[in-house]
């Protein structure tokens, strides 16, 4: 293994740039030369690399976002795509790839080693957490940092109206975030795709005439819930219960940007050296993450199709704390 290319991929997430700093700095410790790829799958396509030093990644370790951009690339789905992004590697002689990313980019990953043999470390790189074989993701725990903050201040405002604040956060198809701020700020009812009876408990939680007496709830909502969305769900509570004032709040993309928090820093650390190690060890299509505090490698096919559940002594441990 003598040159490979790091590249993020899917939606960003902080600590990215941590990651990509451990990787380069590790690949060049261990006498690699080290490109980058812009925009991930559509800039190997596009042939859009460029070397990067020890120096390239100076002063990147607090930064949100990505140096390297990324994309969410249709063309990488075809088969022409994935042929021109592999005669591009080719050309350049890379002989691995470190991809920063979520389930989408692991399954580009392993089909460019099914079909052209190129070997790939994939690391877990976004918000949601929803990656099978490692604990956290990067970036979940800025992003929940993130909403637990917006939520101390909605709690404020909330507080002075007598209001209902219904707050969606991230989290396409999974509660992981949704959890894990609903508990953190404290929130009186938490609706996330992975409890079937959450809408029940609000509806328990509001009938109660002492509970609609009280001055002020929070009910924080995961964007992937079957309610379908705060604005939906707003309009119906209002109807249900004409007594209480409601309004609703979607975080959005503010939970993707800022400063990684130090967790997610040395997890990016962590895994960005670890990969290195992996591709010079001769490993090929395996994701990593940590588990229990261990580096744990996963073949990308059981990753991409594993579930990873939540914690469902979570889910009742907070409705118990709200109450
Ligand atoms: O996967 C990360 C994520 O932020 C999800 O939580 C969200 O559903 C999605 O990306 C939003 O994607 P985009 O930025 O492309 O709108």
């Amino acid at each position: 293994m003598k040159k490979i290319a790091v590249f993020t991929s899917g939606g960003d997430a902080p600590g990215m740039n941590a990651c990509i700093r451990s990787v380069v700095r590790t690949g060049i410790y261990e006498g690699l030369e080290v490109e980058g790829i812009r925009r991930g799958y559509q800039g190997m396509i596009d042939n859009d690399f460029l070397p990067l030093e020890r120096r390239s990644v100076a002063n990147i370790i607090q930064l949100g976002g990505t140096i390297l951009k990324t994309a969410r690339c249709l063309d990488f789905m075809t088969p022409e795509g994935r042929q021109k992004a592999a005669d591009n590697l080719r050309s350049r002689n890379i002989d691995g790839l470190v991809c920063i990313g979520g389930n989408g980019s692991y399954t580009g990953a392993l089909k460019l080693y099914e079909e052209h043999g190129i070997p790939t470390i994939g690391l877990p790189g976004t918000i949601d957490n929803d990656l099978y074989g490692t604990d956290y993701t990067i970036g979940f725990d800025t992003a929940i940092n993130t909403a637990v903050q917006a939520i101390d201040k909605i709690r404020d405002t909330a507080d002075s109206h007598d209001r209902v604040f219904l707050v969606e956060v991230m989290g396409r198809d999974a509660g992981f975030i949704g959890i894990s701020v609903g508990i953190s700020g404290g929130a009186e009812g938490i609706l996330i795709p992975e409890d079937t009876h959450d809408m029940e408990k609000i509806h328990r939680y509001f009938d109660r005439s002492d509970r609609r007496s009280k001055s002020f709830s929070i009910i924080v909502v995961a964007e992937g819930d079957q309610e379908g969305g705060v604005l939906v769900l707003s309009q119906k509570l209002s109807e249900k219960y004409p007594d209480l004032d409601i309004r609703a709040t979607i975080l959005g993309h503010i939970q993707r940007g800022g400063s990684p928090t130090a967790n997610d820093r040395i997890l990016a650390s962590r895994l960005g050296y670890s990969a290195v190690h992996a591709l010079i060890q001769g490993h090929k299509s395996q994701t990593l993450g940590i588990v229990n505090d261990k580096v744990k490698m996963t073949p990308f096919d059981e990753a991409i199709h594993k579930h990873k559940p939540i914690n469902s002594s979570l889910i009742r441990m907070a409705e118990i704390l709200s109450s």
